[in-house]
């Protein structure tokens, strides 16, 4: 046997100086102080990031972790289901290392992002197949799975399962809160993957031990154990109960309905003159019901994470014909 090296095994690897130059367009959002009565309000904009969502922390550490245990070379096929923001920001990562990436995504996938994955992937695919529970979750897997058996170079970043992704959270936006605050007394935290709300409740709480983490789901949402709905805004909520949720710290959960999240987006963007999307919108409504019931320091600081801004929901969270229905 031949255990001469190629001139292949000797180059070094590029990836990672080429994913380190987008690190300096991760983090350092703003964050603002709001008008608010019953404390300190603060909101940490995250829309700030480089493809425009909280993501951009989870797609970066995923790939960063998989590319120095050697599961990704710059002939790998980035594999993920995702119509949401973490598939955005995956696309311009792999975009910028020069990977293919294979975003799986279905007819629920907003306009805007569509266009988005097609102009940054070669291939997108879209199932059509609803699954048993009604939606398209199980296809997606299951079509990611088999992606994944045709091309042996392919890796699936799988951020329901990646414990990469809520350690992007705890090494990333945890520690950056920290620089900000010297005191914090409450975060709300919307869910989906759980990836945020897991990394940031362990580094808040090692930070500000008698924070109250506080989870804010939407209705039809399975993570806290309520049954299953119909869930029309996208990047809130699971149909699963993730992994990484076994970590987190949770104080308290609270449920908003889809139509009390089109309130939150709405006062949000009349109160704070912040167009902001449905998660956040979900963060804001819960914000108030909790308060409204509750008697507070008002030197309290409440900070609640921003993950996505509002223009990608103009057609529907602000579109009076779409939500007059919910
Ligand atoms: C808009 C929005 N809000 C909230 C979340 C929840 O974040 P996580 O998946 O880390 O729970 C996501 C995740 O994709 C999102 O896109």
């Amino acid at each position: 046997m031949n255990t001469k090296p190629t001139e292949q095994d000797v180059q070094p690897c590029t990836l990672i100086p080429r994913l380190k130059e987008i690190l300096p367009w991760i983090g350092k959002s703003p964050v603002k102080k709001l008008h608010f009565e019953q404390g300190n309000l603060f909101v940490k904009l995250e829309s700030y990031n480089h493809s425009g969502s909280v993501k951009d922390w989870a797609a970066y550490y995923i790939i960063l972790k998989a590319i120095e245990a050697g599961h990704i070379h710059e002939d790998t096929i980035v594999v993920e289901s995702s119509s949401g923001n973490f598939a955005i920001a995956l696309a311009y990562i792999c975009r910028k290392l020069g990977l293919t990436f294979i975003p799986v995504i279905d007819p629920n996938v907003n306009r805007d992002y569509e266009t988005i994955l097609h102009m940054l992937c070669s291939k997108v695919v879209k199932v059509r197949k609803r699954d048993a529970k009604g939606g398209y979750l199980l296809t997606r897997i299951e079509t990611v799975k088999e992606i994944c058996r045709k091309y042996k170079n392919s890796f699936w970043t799988n951020q329901y399962e990646n414990e990469n992704n809520y350690k992007a959270y705890y090494y990333g936006l945890g520690p950056e809160i920290g620089t900000q605050f010297d005191r914090l007394d409450y975060a709300f935290i919307a869910v989906s993957t759980c990836g945020t709300i897991t990394g940031l409740s362990m580094r808040l709480k090692e930070l500000y031990p008698s924070i109250v983490i506080v989870a804010v789901d939407v209705e039809g949402s399975v993570i806290f154990g309520t049954p299953p709905g119909p869930r029309l805004v996208p990047g809130i909520g699971a149909g699963k109960v993730p992994e990484n949720l076994r970590f987190a710290h949770i104080d308290e959960v609270m449920h908003v309905s889809q139509s009390e999240l089109v309130e939150g987006c709405h006062k949000m963007m009349k109160d704070q003159l912040i167009l902001s999307g449905g998660s956040t919108g979900a963060l804001y409504f819960a914000i108030h019901k909790y308060f409204k019931h509750k008697t507070t320091e008002p030197s309290a600081n409440i900070l609640f994470i921003s993950p996505d801004g509002g223009k990608a929901y103009l057609d529907t969270i602000y579109n009076p014909q779409w939500y007059s229905k919910l």
